[in-house]
């Protein structure tokens, strides 16, 4: 979801924007833009990818820029909807990652008749900020202004009467500040400052940043200065190359395994859990967990519920977090909350963590970036260790929330296994099967003809049923859906005809059998059955066997096949794989 960079300093700001914009087009955008300054402004704005705006901008270097990618909440893909917007009177360019509810109300109420150029919130945002610059100083106009807003903003201004400053903003939308010596870097996330900056900061909610090209101060919206510790960037971690594979997507499903083992080996010290015992004994203080979660994310808090209720004994709900938000459900007794979010940064969550904290609950997030607001707002973090995902279909993410939480869950029980041994046994069954994955595109031509599609299992093999259906539909376009086997009869079966596709799974002897009876349930009525199965229930006409591990652990092997399936039907329509239409990696609106 959109996204900002600006840069100021002795480097080339062209290129620092152009580079963090690129960096961050996983998030998802349908236009994107920059503004530039060499000795006077220049202003690029383009429909559709960067590599296009690229090629519109006509200039080499500049020492200061700002930079945005859009995907449209407030008017269509336009040109004139990209980023930056200008004020009425031209003065100020701004970008802004966010929405401003109540921008038609503002413009209303202070900017009268002024035209405007845009169907936007931001370009009002501009012209606000002119309108309140007549009778103020900047710095002064901009807080003003942000004292108005209802709603979310990271937004960088520029102020075209004074080139050697940048302001900056943030209220419930990222916002990273890095500093090098003689530049300073602002970014939607940390993928944006690397490279740029070996310092950085996190920012809060409602603060106001004033940027030169060797300093920044941070303000609150009254306009105190606010002290600051900056941390080092750990440049290991945003690697984010997709070396020899074609696709982010393919490289970080093949990188399942090596996550997996450097779980095992960040949480684990010998055959010890590594987690704060201060944050087991809070959850140990619990009666029952809540998972909140979106999308992948969620279904991988479906598996884990198993894995709670399993070892720690722990009655544990699993909710959506868009749900929850707006339509909690009875909360009784000593609650505990886990937030599930690779991002960190979905809005949906973010606004249930706001609640659960007013009401003084507890919250732990789990999340692929240690930096992320929810990251920052819970009390406690738990990190993936999954390396960037740059994707929008989330693979090794899920994954890696399953082993984590798998861990977690260990770490609160009564019980004692050799879970680390566990856990290398799944990361060798990944690879196992990894290393023949070209069997899967041929199965893919052959089974996936038609418009639609279904994955039936039971237990956890369901779980993993609604994940594989999220990311078959979500890359390839096909429609499909994950149900349980048993309540296929109960009238989802009378959509099958002759040669729907159905894929099974197959990964516990206690539910095995009835698995098999809907598969020939739907057969018999002409579905195309694919199988994949774990080698102990392997049947002759099988299509995908995995090796047999602990059927507890199975959903992170049994996924994988799926999350493969979905590659190679998006491969074969020709889609764009790693930015599917309609979709963005990190949804930072609700
Ligand atoms: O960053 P999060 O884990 O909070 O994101 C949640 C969902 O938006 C995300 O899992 C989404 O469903 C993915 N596109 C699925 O591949």
């Amino acid at each position: 979801m959109c996204g900002i960079v600006g840069y100021i300093g002795e480097g080339n700001a062209k290129e620092i924007v152009l580079r963090g914009l690129h960096r961050l087009e996983y998030r998802g955008y349908d236009s994107a833009g920059v503004g530039l300054y060499d000795g006077k402004y220049h202003v690029f704005k383009e429909k559709g990818r960067i590599d296009a705006l690229e090629k519109t901008i006509a200039l080499n270097k500049a020492s200061l820029g700002i930079g945005h990618t859009r995907w449209a909440t407030h008017g269509r893909v336009t040109k004139e909807n990209a980023h930056p917007h200008a004020s009425y009177d031209e003065r100020f360019l701004v970008v802004h990652n966010g929405v401003i509810d109540n921008y038609k109300t503002l413009a209303e109420r202070y900017l009268g008749g002024k035209a405007r150029k845009s169907e936007t919130d931001s370009e009002v945002f501009a012209s606000l900020v002119a309108s309140f610059a007549k009778d103020h100083p900047v710095d002064v106009a901009i807080r003003e202004v942000l004292k108005l807003l209802e709603g979310s903003y990271a937004v960088l201004v520029v102020d075209k009467e004074n080139p050697g400053t940048l302001y900056a903003a943030k209220h419930k939308s990222p916002l990273l500040i890095g500093k090098r010596n003689g530049g300073v870097v602002i970014g939607s996330d940390m993928m944006a400052l690397v490279g740029a900056a070996d310092n950085y900061l996190a920012l809060e909610d409602e603060t106001f940043v004033r940027i030169t090209s060797d300093n920044f101060s941070l303000y609150d919206l009254e306009g105190d200065i606010l002290p600051y510790r900056l941390q080092k960037i750990d440049i290991d971690a945003f690697e984010s190359d997709k070396g020899e594979f074609p696709h982010y997507m393919l490289k970080e499903i093949h990188e399942q395994p090596a996550v997996l083992r450097r779980i095992i080996t960040k949480y684990f010290d010998d055959s010890e859990v590594r987690i704060d015992q201060a944050l087991l004994q809070k959850i140990k203080m619990c009666d029952r967990i809540h998972i909140l979660a979106a999308g992948t994310s969620m279904h991988a808090g479906l598996v884990v519920k198993d894995m709670l209720e399993t070892f720690a004994l722990v009655p544990t709900e699993v909710h959506i977090a868009s749900e929850f938000a707006h339509h909690p459900p009875l909360i009784a007794g000593n609650p505990f909350f886990i937030l599930i979010s690779q991002s960190g940064e979905t809005a949906d969550l973010r606004a249930c963590l706001t609640d659960i904290k007013q009401e003084g609950h507890p919250s732990l997030t789990v999340t692929n970036v240690r930096t992320s607001t929810l990251a920052r707002e819970a009390d406690d973090y738990l990190e993936i260790h999954a390396g960037p995902e740059i994707a929008v279909a989330s693979t090794k993410a899920y994954t890696a929330q399953i082993a984590v939480l798998t861990i977690l869950a260990y770490a609160l029980s009564e019980q004692s296994f050799d879970l680390k041994r566990e856990l290398a046994e799944v990361a060798q069954a990944m690879e196992q099967f990894l290393d023949k994955q070209e069997k899967i595109r041929p199965l893919v031509k052959k089974y996936l003809t038609k418009p639609h599609a279904f994955y039936i299992g039971r237990g956890l093999d369901y779980a993993v049923c609604l994940e594989a259906a999220l990311k078959l539909k979500e890359i390839s376009y096909i429609h499909t859906e994950g149900f349980a086997s048993g309540e296929l009869k109960h009238g989802t079966i009378a959509l099958i005809e002759e040669n729907t596709p159905v894929i099974a799974l197959i990964s516990n002897a206690k539910t095995a059998a009835y698995t098999r009876s809907g598969i020939n349930e739907v057969k018999s009525r002409g579905a195309n059955t694919l199988v994949i199965a774990c080698e102990s229930f392997q049947e002759a006409e099988d299509a995908i066997v995995l090796d047999d591990v602990n059927p507890t652990f199975a959903p992170m092997l049994t996924v994988i096949p799926t999350q493969l399936i979905a590659y190679y039907a998006a491969l074969e329509r020709g889609n764009d794989i790693d930015k599917p239409r309609n979709l963005a990696k990190s949804v930072t609106v609700e």
